[in-house]
């Protein structure tokens, strides 16, 4: 608490994947969080608030549809993009006249925004453009001494980052999918638009990105049981792997059960994993482009284009 008072920077568990937290109201800390994940600030961040928080201090205008979107999915992975108040800081918005807003629904990030007050600005606690960290361990990984304490909440539940809605605007659009279902945000609220393919839909939605240093390829299909695994070649599997023992090592099987969100938890973890093998490739087999599966394609899909 004493650090955050002061301006510096935690590493925080949510349920999606930990982030880098600082006070979203001082633009030193802002400052902090931009340069500890050497991220570009035209990048804008999310701000974290606990349950109760009185909304109407940071968004201008709380349109009824985020009422109810609000009441059936906080806390959880959800964000939604308000008109911002005076009081949030440019920074955290990289100049936009909106807010982008969560509530997570983690027991430590709770615990902590209730102490702290306050909103809590927080991206994911990985080097900028890499893959999301889903332990304590990968936070150290991507930012080691760059962040004075990380916060141990174990292997994050959801593992892939919220589900973020432009509620701003009159009719609800998706600007990124992520661990709420896109079918679970129509069932209570109808149409959701979505924005046209390969738009920028958001300024840190940038093409590349989650990428592990491995150059990753989507492949259009299962690896083909009779087919060996070539020896420099690692493979991020959907539901199972036929291949020899031996290649074995080399295989991240995403769900076995076919659940999409235990692919979904296991996915940044399985692509560190594979990444730190030093192969020359990772092939990642495609999943079921429903439920979670939007969001997994969606980072697999970043994942594999280099340059922007
Ligand atoms: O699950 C999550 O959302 C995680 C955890 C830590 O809460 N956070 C996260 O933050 O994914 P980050 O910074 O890695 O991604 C936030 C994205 C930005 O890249 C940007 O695309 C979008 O949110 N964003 C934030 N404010 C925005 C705004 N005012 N307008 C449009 N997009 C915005
Ligand atoms: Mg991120």
């Amino acid at each position: 608490m004493a650090l955050l008072r002061d301006g510096q920077c935690v590493g925080l568990p949510t349920e999606t994947v930990y982030g880098l937290a600082g006070d979203a109201l001082n633009p030193a800390a802002l400052a902090g969080i931009f340069a500890g994940k050497n991220r570009p600030r035209f990048d804008p961040l999310i701000l974290h608030v606990a349950e109760g928080f009185a909304l109407e201090k940071i968004a201008a205008d709380i349109p009824p549809v985020a009422r109810t979107l609000m009441a059936r999915f906080w806390p959880g992975p959800l964000t939604l993009l308000f008109a911002k108040r005076e009081l949030v800081p440019d920074l955290a918005t990289a100049g936009l006249p909106t807010v982008a807003v969560r509530c997570p629904a983690h027991p430590v990030a709770q615990a902590l925004l209730r102490e702290f007050g306050g909103p809590l600005a927080a991206p994911s606690a990985n080097q900028f453009g890499r893959i999301s960290p889903t332990t304590a361990a990968a936070v150290a990984d991507e930012l080691g001494d760059a962040v004075p304490l990380i916060l141990d909440g174990g292997p994050c539940r959801v593992g892939v980052e919220s589900t973020i809605l432009n509620v701003s605007g009159g009719a609800v659009t998706l600007l990124r999918p992520g661990g709420i279902a896109l079918e679970e945000v129509t069932a209570v609220i109808g149409r959701v638009g979505r924005p046209a393919d390969g738009a920028v839909t958001a300024p840190g939605m940038l093409k590349s990105h989650y990428a592990p240093r491995t150059p990753l390829e989507r492949l259009a299909a299962p690896w083909p049981a009779d087919r060996a695994l070539p020896v420099n070649v690692a493979l991020l599997a959907w539901r199972g792997f036929a291949g020899a023992d031996g290649e074995r090592r080399r295989v991240r099987v995403l769900a076995a059960d076919g659940e999409l969100s235990l692919a979904a938890a296991r996915l940044f973890q399985c692509l560190r994993e594979l990444d730190a093998l030093g192969m020359e490739k990772i092939f990642a087999e495609p999943v079921p482009a429903r439920g979670l599966g939007l969001a997994i394609n969606d980072r697999l899909e970043r994942a594999s284009a280099f340059g922007i």
